[in-house]
């Protein structure tokens, strides 16, 4: 496909709470190619049953493979939580998903053995951060915030109803030292979380913590770097201006936009030739 060059790596979100992924992953690995799914036709999936949300990643997943993807990282907590680790054995290559690096940020940063986690309903409720965190012998505060996805989607981290909302989620929160953002949308709520929260709280996002550990597995492939920058194509199911958008407040992330029905979207054969600009 690129001449000798890696295969791209598959990423994939509900919506655009993942673009946080792939900026990370974008940053550690600068030479790769990334393809990134934005389900934006059926964000939330917070809210949804699981068994829902788990064969939304099995499609997506199995649409990313068939697009030449060496590796999957499920840039989303719900479906993190719902899907692995079935999917990571039904699938032909490696897949990572961002509970585990958020996991291991918070044992490494707590000092009081006190840790917060917030995310959807899915993901809170699946207890999938509880487990793991209990399991290392933290006590867990857990939170599910479910408008908290509807204000990133609309663009409204930043304003005075974030604000509120943040107040609402978080203004009795007991006495933790360190908050797991558990939703990959929360990041660009980070700065509206943090005048909630105070400065004495750490505040994980997986986000960098995925990123390190899929370069360290998978490589920069240094020999074939040289003068080369990755590609990024957006696979987007909803609306595109929309999606464009948040791209663009996110920064860095350009690409090409293709809108995708049903999964079966462009060949990457084609990738060379459809003019994807490079960042
Ligand atoms: N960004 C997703 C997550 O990390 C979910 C948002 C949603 O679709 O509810 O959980």
């Amino acid at each position: 496909v690129t001449g000798g060059l890696p295969r791209p790596i598959g990423i994939f979100d509900s919506g655009v709470g993942g673009l946080t992924v792939l900026k990370a992953l974008r940053n550690n690995l600068p030479c790769r190619d990334f393809l990134y799914v934005a389900d934006t036709a059926r964000v939330p999936y917070g809210r949804k049953p699981r068994q829902m949300v788990a064969e939304f990643a099995r499609e997506i997943s199995q649409f990313l493979v068939d697009q030449d993807s060496d590796a999957i990282v499920i840039a989303c907590n719900t479906a993190s939580a719902a899907a692995l680790p079935s999917l990571a054995r039904a699938m032909p290559v490696p897949v990572w998903g961002v509970v585990d690096p958020g996991v291991n940020a918070a044992r490494r940063l707590t000092r009081n053995g006190r840790v917060g986690v917030i995310g959807t309903r899915g993901t809170i409720d699946s207890e999938a951060y509880q487990s793991r965190l209990q399991a290392h012998g933290l006590d867990v505060w857990a939170k599910a915030c479910p408008l908290f996805v509807h204000l990133v989607e609309e663009g409204l981290a930043q304003s005075a109803e974030a604000e509120l909302l943040a107040r609402h989620y978080l203004g009795k929160m007991p006495n933790i030292d360190t908050l797991v953002l558990g939703c990959s949308h929360y990041p660009q709520l980070a700065q509206t979380i943090r005048r909630v929260v105070g400065n004495s709280v750490a505040l994980v996002s997986s986000a960098e913590e995925v990123a390190r550990e899929v370069r360290h597995a998978l490589g920069n492939a240094p020999s074939l770097a040289e003068g080369r920058s990755g590609r990024i194509v957006h696979f987007v199911t909803g609306d595109i201006a929309a999606y464009r958008y948040s791209v663009a407040q996110v920064g860095g992330l350009d690409g090409v936009f293709r809108k995708i029905e049903g999964f079966d979207g462009v060949s990457l054969e084609a990738l060379d030739g459809m003019g994807v600009p490079t960042v």
